[in-house]
């Protein structure tokens, strides 16, 4: 894990295997990119010159930019790394954090294999700091353990973050929500990577009461006598086929002096190969992606602990794995769910629904303030948003919009979507009480819809689709790498945080 720590120091005295400065775009008309507030020692040791040897070599300052100098002498570090920070800001003004994140995660990447770092960027106050802490510890994030170690390049060891003060109790609690925060996101990211072979409900499960244990959580595991037992027709139905059984996990941390609570519900579908209704071939490879809710919500849980949250917070982690065999559920199988309520299964592909309903009735016998699920529910979301953000479905208007903003809070990009009333007739049965599946159009409000009836009277609630941006298949950028992401992780603690200051929208 990478090491954090804050400094006084300056970029030019540090001890580091490289000094990490910001670079912006120049102004209009203006040529050539501007070195950032945060640089000037190291601007200095190029003679005042660090733009314009940057400019030679092609530089902008656009976002995602990283160019690597070797440093000239009156640097302690041997290699400047600059990277872009887009536009800069107007006279006096701040960064975006969310940029700031960005572009730390782009140098701790490109730094991959070095010890020690210094980042020189432009950090204002406290909130900026944590920022670049994030990005720095998120882009440092790999992925390693199934390959030699020979393989590949170590991650950057230690950050220092320059222009902070260590004793300073805002730059403190600041590096403390940094590194709880982005540990917890890596946390999730190495669960969503995990194998299917290696991470199924019951390792899973083992896996969420080992670190729950360590972080003073309370775990209950259904297994599936319990699950049986419990009447759970919904997980039982989506994991029958497997060879490995379903379990539902209940973490709950609480805070004495708490006021209000909250419980996170995951979807936790650790192979969806579709069941019966298999995925065609293109469609699957990617599948052990379909924990990635389960993991958001553990990961949050687990950070709100470590922050002491004065909160209750409890996540549900509905865990099961979807495939075919003899004892797999048939299109046509009618479940009886924990709620009470018969399904039609008609397509073993829309599984998420199912295990989630199960748990969301569950969750709401506790009656919390307010519940959130998180899952890889729909691809239809995914066509409808893209990969780079999730929908927020909601009953309360009001909660979808507080959700939304708490998102854009955190630094994750997500969109209101509504819950029609005229597409629930889509999902009527003429054997079952409802459907697993209904109009194709708008699939993704659809299966919202489906969960809306699983929620407890007056409850308020509302559903993250992160099929989209759970799992990045492409080119890494900024803070994110090739695989899972931890998307939601930090709108969740976010949430939690709200929630400790009483104010859930
Ligand atoms: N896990 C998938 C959704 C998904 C798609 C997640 C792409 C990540 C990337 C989900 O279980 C699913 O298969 N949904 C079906 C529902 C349909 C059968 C009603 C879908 O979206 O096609
Ligand atoms: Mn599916
Ligand atoms: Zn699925």
């Amino acid at each position: 894990m990478t090491a954090l720590t804050l400094s006084t120091a300056g970029a030019a005295t540090l001890r580091a295997d490289a000094v990490v400065v910001g670079v912006a775009k120049g102004a209009k008309g203006a040529k050539g990119p501007v070195v950032a507030v945060g640089a000037e020692a190291v601007d200095a040791a190029f003679d005042g010159k660090l733009a314009a040897v940057l400019e030679t070599l092609g530089a902008s300052g656009a976002e995602g930019e990283v160019t690597k100098l070797p440093a000239p002498s009156g640097l302690k570090a041997p290699l400047v790394i600059a990277v872009g920070l887009g536009a800069a800001p107007e006279e006096d003004g701040a960064y975006p954090a969310e940029t700031l994140r960005r572009a730390a995660g782009s140098a701790a990447r490109a730094l991959a294999g070095s010890k020690k770092a210094a980042f020189a960027l432009p950090v204002g106050d406290a909130g900026d700091a944590q920022a670049v802490a994030e990005g720095a510890l998120l882009g440092a994030y790999s992925f390693t353990a199934y390959q030699d170690a020979g393989n590949g390049k170590k991650p950057l060891a230690e950050v220092a973050l320059l222009g902070t003060k260590p004793r300073d109790k805002a730059f403190k609690e600041a590096a403390g929500r940094a590194v709880a925060v982005a540990e917890e996101m890596n946390r999730a990211r190495d669960l969503v990577n995990t194998p299917p072979n290696d991470l199924y409900p019951e390792s899973f499960a083992a896996v969420a009461t080992a670190a729950g244990k360590e972080h003073g959580l309370k775990v209950q595991v259904w297994d599936e006598k319990a699950l049986v037992k419990g009447g759970f027709g919904g997980i039982l139905g989506v994991g029958q086929g497997a060879a490995r059984g379903p379990r539902l996990v209940k973490v709950a941390y609480t805070h004495p002096e708490a006021e209000k609570s909250l419980a996170l519900v995951g979807k936790g579908i650790t192979y969806d190969s579709g069941g019966i209704s298999l995925k065609p071939a293109g469609h699957n490879e990617t599948m052990k992606c379909d924990m990635s809710g389960a993991a958001a919500v553990f990961a949050a849980v687990v950070a709100a602990a470590r922050l002491g949250l004065r909160v209750n917070l409890t996540g549900w982690l509905a865990l099961a794995e979807n495939m075919p065999s003899g004892t797999a559920t048939r299109p046509g199988d009618v479940l009886r769910m924990y709620s009470g309520k018969t399904v039609e299964v008609l397509n073993t592909d829309a599984e998420g629904r199912l295990v989630l309903a199960d748990a969301i009735a569950k969750a709401s016998e506790e009656s919390p303030d307010a519940i959130v699920d998180v899952a890889t529910l729909t691809g239809a979301m995914v066509l409808a948003l893209g990969h780079r953000r999730f929908g927020i479905m909601a009953n309360d208007d009001a909660f979808r919009a507080a959700l939304h903003e708490t998102a854009e809070e955190a630094g994750e990009d997500s969109w209101p979507m509504p819950l029609p009333g005229d597409l629930r007739k889509g999902m009527d049965s003429p054997t079952a009480d409802l459907a697993n599946m209904g109009d194709r159009m708008g699939g993704g409000l659809v299966a919202g819809l489906f969960l809306k009836e699983f929620v407890g009277e007056g409850i308020t609630w509302a559903h993250l689709d992160i099929a989209g941006p759970a799992f990045h298949e492409g080119a890494p950028f900024g803070y994110t790498p090739k695989g899972g992401t931890g998307s939601a992780v930090r709108t969740l603690v976010r949430l939690a945080e709200r929630a400790a200051d009483g104010d859930l929208g």
